[in-house]
């Protein structure tokens, strides 16, 4: 089962996540605060994240994160991006 490590507000916690599963949720799930004022649907940028490993676990960059200008290692928007592996991530906080 793969395994995603969150960095957020001074914390580290990594949890067990199902492939597939986008980071938004996995966030959620887990009582991670994260985020997400257009409710997961790629309009918003809120949920941005900087992954620190594990990029190529991560589903490629669709067209709502390109649309929205996410582009570049090491953004991605969480509640775009689903895992295949483990993964590593900065939650971004505003
Ligand atoms: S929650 Fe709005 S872009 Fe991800």
């Amino acid at each position: 089962m793969p395994k995603v490590t969150f960095h957020y507000s001074g914390q580290i916690k990594t949890v067990d996540a199902a492939p597939g599963q986008t980071l938004l949720q996995i966030a959620l799930d887990n009582a991670i605060p994260m985020e997400h004022a257009c409710g997961g649907n790629g309009f918003c940028t809120t949920c941005m994240c900087h992954v620190k490993k594990g990029m190529e676990a991560l589903s490629p960059r669709n067209d709502r994160e390109e649309n929205m200008g996410v582009i570049d290692d090491p953004d991605r928007l969480s509640c775009q991006a689903q895992i295949q592996g483990d993964v590593e991530i900065e939650v971004v906080e505003y």
